[in-house]
Formats: C-alpha cells, structure tokens, sequence
C-alpha cells in the first residue's frame, strides 16, 4: 500500500514538474533537471500512457493548470507534507522522495526535455505578494521611528533595531523569489538588491550610536540613510506599484503649482520637522517632511515625500529646494500613528 502510495507519488511530481517546466521553458538550472530526470524515469511505464494523452498543445496547457492544484492536493495528503512545501521547494521536496530505479528505463527518460520548472512554482505570485506586504510593514516601523525619534523619545527608540533586525530573512526572502533565475537581469538585481540590505543595517549601526550618544542630528542623518536605502530597495524591487503612471502623477501634482505657498528657502531654510513643498527640480510641488539635513558639506537634505498609494518616498535634495510650507498644516502623518500602550 505504502509502496503504491510513494509510486503514485512520484508520478505525480513528475508530472507536475513536466506541466510547469513546459509552462515556464525560459529557465534553466542542471542540477534540478538531473534530479527530476532520475525520479521521472522510474515511473516511465506508468507515466507514458499519461504523456502520450497530453501532447504540448496550446489549449492543454490550462488543462495540466486545472490538473496541477488537484494533484498538489493529492500529494500533499499522500506525502503527509504541505502543499506549500511541494509548491515552493520542488527540488528540496524531490530530493526526499525515496529513489527505485525500474529496469529497462534508461532509454525512456532520455527523452524528458531538459528543462527545468520555476523555482516557485504556481504560487510564486501568492507568495510575492504576501512578502511585499509583510515589507510594506518595515515601511510602518520606521515611520513608527520617525515619530518617536522627532519627539525625543530616546527610551523608545532604542528599541526599534532589534525589530527591524528581524525583517533581514523576509528581505533575503523577497529578494529570492522576486528575482530566482540565473539570468543576468535577476542576478543583478539580486545583487542590488542585497546591497541595499547592506547598507540599510549599516546605517542602522550609525543610528544605534548616535542613539546611544543621544546626537539627535546624527541621529536624523542615520534615520535619513535608512529610508533611503529602504526607498531604493522598494524600487529596485517594484514594491513600489505607481512608478511610470504618469498621466495619474500629473493629475495629482498639478493642483500644488499655484495653490502652495512657501517661504524662500534660501533665507529662511527648513530644518528638521519642517513640512516642505519642493520648489525646484524634477518633483516640483511635491509635499514633504525634511528628515535630515546632511552635515557633509553637500548642502543636501533628505525629504520624505507625503503618502500618495500607500507608500512614501524619500528624495534627497540641494536645501534650497525644499521649501517650509507655510500656512495652517495637517501634521505629518507619522504623528497621528497611535502609540502602542506598552
Ligand atoms: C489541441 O487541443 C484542442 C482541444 O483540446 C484540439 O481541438 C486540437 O485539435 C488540438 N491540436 C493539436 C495540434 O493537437
Ligand atoms: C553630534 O555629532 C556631530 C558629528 O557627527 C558633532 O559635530 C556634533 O557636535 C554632535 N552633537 C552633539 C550635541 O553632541
């Protein structure tokens, strides 16, 4: 019974491997392919009858799609591992299934094409979407920061690295599932990618000292760099989901051309804290709050746009272009987060 179980198995995989390598026939990887070439051809005998009734036509492909959820189900049941699992880690998962080479197959499995499935199979998109959710929540902790930290809250600060030392194995996480492949495009932005996380924790190290040091300015300019590097690991990794839409930013930035009055920026600067309308450059009449002012001798300060779809970004900008609001203002947003009783 067992025996027939694990047979059955095995079929199953394979031939789930075989749907979804035909449906993603861009990717290539030796060593999965080896093993899914192994496992396949001890099922050959049973399996070729089910190849020969599939041919690789166009409309079968939704069909071995209909098939494929059935069969994760099946799997998982029989196997007595999650779906999850099965879907996520193909290679892992068959590489636990126990091998039973049949006699007189050898020439069988030659003709499995090399190709090889996606990594992540059909939940990929799921799984992404779910892991850049759980990112945009990095986002809220530092804004969460951003408010204690501009209210002198030195005690609760110093809490907030150790939280956002644990978001590094969801950002290796996305950055593997977003971008899987060997191909030179994913594998560069893998590596840009990692490179942010790099030196998003360093900055984080340079926030942690000069919280110690209780050096507010040097603690705004680390906090700066921080969102900074969050901000270019969204976009490298298009957690950002408005970039290029630009009849909808038009739309929404045209209304601050005239209507915006601000004091002149090289008189009277804007400091941290300050809520500031960009008065030239290429994000003109684009709102925000100046998060730190650069002490590098770059006249630089580093702004953080208003929300606009959910998310924030961060510019950093010559400080004569940012420009103090003036008038009656909503407060910052970080400002009416409530604070968690603790
Ligand atoms: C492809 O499948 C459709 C429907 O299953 C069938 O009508 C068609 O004849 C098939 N084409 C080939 C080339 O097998
Ligand atoms: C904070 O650190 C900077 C150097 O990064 C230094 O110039 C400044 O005097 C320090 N401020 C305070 C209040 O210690």
């Amino acid at each position: 019974m067992i025996q027939r179980y694990s047979n059955i198995t095995i079929l199953l995989l394979c031939w789930i491997l075989r749907a979804e390598s035909f449906a993603q026939p861009n990717n290539k990887n030796g060593r999965t392919t080896r093993i899914r070439q192994s496992i396949c051809s001890t099922t050959t005998t049973t399996s070729t009858s089910v190849h020969a009734s599939l041919n690789n036509n166009d409309s079968s492909i939704s069909e071995r799609r209909k098939f494929l959820s059935h069969a994760m189900g099946a799997v998982a049941t029989m196997t007595g591992i999650s779906s999850t699992t099965i879907i996520m880690m193909p290679s892992q998962a068959l590489a636990q299934q126990p091998q039973q080479p049949t006699p007189g197959t050898t020439s069988a499995a030659v003709t499995v094409p090399p190709q090889e499935p996606n990594k992540y199979g059909v939940a990929s998109n799921k799984r992404l979407g779910g892991l850049s959710n759980k990112i945009r929540n990095i986002c809220k902790t530092m804004d969460e920061m951003q408010r204690d930290l501009m209210q002198e809250r030195w005690d609760l600060v110093e809490q907030y690295p150790a939280q956002l030392r644990s978001y590094v194995p969801l950002l290796t996480a996305y950055t593997d599932s977003a971008f899987p492949s060997e191909a030179p495009s994913d594998w560069g932005l893998r590596v840009a990618l990692r490179y942010e996380v790099g030196r998003y924790f360093g900055c984080l190290e340079r926030l942690k000292s000069a919280v110690a040091k209780r050096n507010l300015s040097e603690a705004y300019v680390a906090y700066s760099d921080m969102s900074l590097h969050l901000d270019r690991y969204l976009r490298v990794g298009g957690i950002y989901t408005f970039y290029d839409n630009v009849i909808d930013n038009e739309k929404y930035f045209a209304e601050y051309d005239s209507a915006l009055v601000y004091s002149d920026p090289i008189k009277d600067p804007a400091d941290v804290r300050d809520l500031v309308v960009l008065c030239k450059g290429p994000d003109k009449g684009k709102t925000g709050i100046v998060i730190g002012i650069y002490q590098d001798g770059s006249e630089t300060c580093a702004v953080k746009l208003d929300r606009y779809k959910g998310m924030r970004e961060i510019r950093v900008v010559p400080r004569n272009w940012a420009a103090k609001r003036l008038g009656e203002q909503e407060p910052d947003d970080v400002f009416l987060i409530p604070r968690k009783a603790s």
